[in-house]
């Protein structure tokens, strides 16, 4: 089974021959799935459908095979990033203040699940483990900018700034 894409395939033709180019150096080793998806995953930024399709198709392995290695593995991702970077740490001390229910909260205004980007590529969302400042539980960040002491009532006014 594969997750519907919410976000249409743009690569391009040089992309694809560098992908094909990375498959042709792996593809006779053991294990060659591997560096051939963490080649797709540096070329695309992430591992869509047709990328799995295409690999598939040359290892001559199924395509739930490649889902499975990529959803498996927290280094491939099957969305792209958003022009904004969400990420919501879920480490223990943000969970226990509420973390997940901000997390929910990004979730429904932005109409996308956490490891998603929105359709017009500006936010993408992404739970976290602990950024090391449990001090400021819970916390979030959207690219650069950290945000601490997080509420589920900041939410719309954060998304606010990146979406004018
Ligand atoms: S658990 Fe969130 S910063 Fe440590």
């Amino acid at each position: 089974m594969n997750v519907k894409p919410i976000v249409s395939f743009n690569g391009t033709k040089e992309q694809e021959q560098e992908l094909r180019q990375a498959i042709a150096q792996h593809r006779d080793e053991r294990g060659a799935l591997m560096p051939i998806l963490q080649a797709a995953q540096r070329i695309y930024g992430y591992v869509p459908y047709e990328v799995q399709k295409m690999v598939a198709g040359e290892l001559n392995i199924s395509i739930s095979e490649v889902y499975g290695v990529v959803t498996f593995y927290s280094q491939f991702s099957l969305y792209p990033k958003g022009e904004y970077q969400i990420n919501v740490c879920l480490g223990t001390a943000c969970y226990v203040k509420g973390a997940g229910l901000i997390l929910e909260k990004f979730e429904k205004a932005l109409g996308i699940k956490a490891g998603q980007c929105t359709p017009d590529g500006k936010f993408s969302i992404d739970a976290t483990r602990c950024v090391g400042a449990c001090g400021l539980a819970p916390v979030i960040s959207i690219n650069e900018d950290v945000y601490g002491k997080m509420t589920e009532d900041k939410v719309k006014e954060v998304l606010y700034k990146y979406q004018k």
